[in-house]
């Protein structure tokens, strides 16, 4: 199963990324300064600065 969401916040990549291109963040602490990812257990973290990076949404599992 690949990595694709945020379980804390129950919002995928995908939505994350479409969010934070709306509203032009562009870091990880930018996201969670708007509350919408990486704020709670944060092993999500290191996948959501790939995907800003990146624009990457699904991640093989174990892959960072
Ligand atoms: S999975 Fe994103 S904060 Fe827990």
């Amino acid at each position: 199963m690949p990595i694709d969401r945020c379980i804390c916040h129950k919002i995928t990549f995908e939505e994350l990324l479409h969010i934070a291109r709306e509203k032009g963040l562009k870091t990880v602490e930018e996201l969670q300064t708007e509350n919408l990812g990486s704020t709670q257990c944060k092993l999500c973290e290191p996948y959501l600065r790939k995907m800003l990076e990146t624009g990457q949404v699904s991640f093989p599992f174990g892959k960072y």
